[in-house]
């Protein structure tokens, strides 16, 4: 089945609380960084590290990643944002153990990615939600926990995750019976569900309208500032990774940038897209796009 061979879910870090930090207004403690002192053995695990990671292809000129360096603290939103063929998609791979890099080394939370897949600490929101048809809502979220029975995790309540995604009165509905808003929160749903310590979300509002998108994004906002997991995003929307994100990379042509803070408060207040420390952050990162878009490359 092909839901199976994805990553779903997780359980949260053994002792203590699921997630750090869970009531800061803003994440306190260590900030990502594209050229990380790789952290002490003894804070690996309260971090994602990418060190030195290269990927290529064969008969493609530019490597998908050329030497990236990077470093997620637990618990913060990290945007990659940048055009397409970029190697964004490349990088959540390496992360979630589904591409294994030609050189460079990665670690998430101390553990190489294809063990943290293995032990479901890992969750993935696809561009398109990929339900099974002839399930129903809950059903389709229930699915990676009977799937995955014998993981190791302590599931969330699927219909408490349904309802915090505005979805509780569609418990029974089947997928074609819902808006491509409603499909694609029901994704984030089954991931959620997992309780993963990770979630790699890849263009997840893609193929939503731009009203839905907000929508969308907002719920999502609601639902990690609750959860707190550690979440790695794609997007082509500058927007979008301002309004979602701790810090967000520009990649082109294999290279990420420097992350940009976006310190703006949480939870984002409403209206927040409308104030100049949003629209000052917006132009700083259609600038680095602007150089992403130029850089040397073949
Ligand atoms: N399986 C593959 N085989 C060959 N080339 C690939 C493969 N996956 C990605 N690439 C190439 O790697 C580069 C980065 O792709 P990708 O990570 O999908 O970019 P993005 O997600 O930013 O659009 C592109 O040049 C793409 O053609
Ligand atoms: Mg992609």
């Amino acid at each position: 089945m092909a839901i199976s061979t994805e990553p779903t879910g997780a359980e949260p870090p053994a002792g203590g609380e699921p997630y750090p930090r869970p009531t800061a207004s803003r994440p306190a403690g260590p900030k990502p960084t594209a050229m990380p002192a790789v952290p002490e053995p003894a804070q690996a695990q309260d971090w994602i590290v990418l060190s030195g990671v290269t990927k290529r292809f064969p008969n493609v000129g530019t490597p998908a990643l050329d030497e990236v360096d990077l470093a997620i603290p637990r618990g913060s939103f990290f945007t990659v944002i940048g055009p397409s063929g970029a190697g964004k998609s490349t990088l959540l791979r390496v992360l979630a153990g589904l591409a294994k890099p030609d050189a460079g080394e990665v670690f998430i939370f101390g553990e190489p990615p294809a063990e943290a897949s293995r032990r479901k600490h890992l969750g993935w929101v696809p561009q398109s939600p990929a339900l099974l048809p002839w399930r129903s809502v809950l059903d389709n979220v229930r699915l990676p926990l009977q799937v995955n029975r014998r993981a190791p995790c302590q599931p969330r309540d699927p219909e408490r995750i349904l309802a915090l995604l505005g979805l509780g009165e569609t418990l029974d509905r089947l997928p074609a019976q819902l808006s491509g808003g409603m499909r694609q929160r029901v994704a984030i749903a089954r991931a959620f569900a997992f309780a993963p310590a990770v979630l790699l979300m890849d263009e997840p509002f893609g193929a939503l309208d731009e009203m839905t998108r907000e929508h969308v994004a907002h719920l999502l906002l609601e639902l990690w500032q609750a959860e707190r997991p550690t979440v790695v995003f794609v997007t082509h929307s500058v927007g979008e990774a301002v309004v979602l994100s701790d810090q967000v990379s520009v990649m082109g042509k294999g290279k990420l940038s420097e992350p940009v803070d976006i310190a703006l408060p949480r939870p984002r207040p409403e209206g927040i897209e409308d104030t100049e420390a949003f629209h000052g952050l917006q132009r700083e990162l259609r600038a680095r796009l602007r150089e992403a878009f130029a850089a040397p490359g073949d």
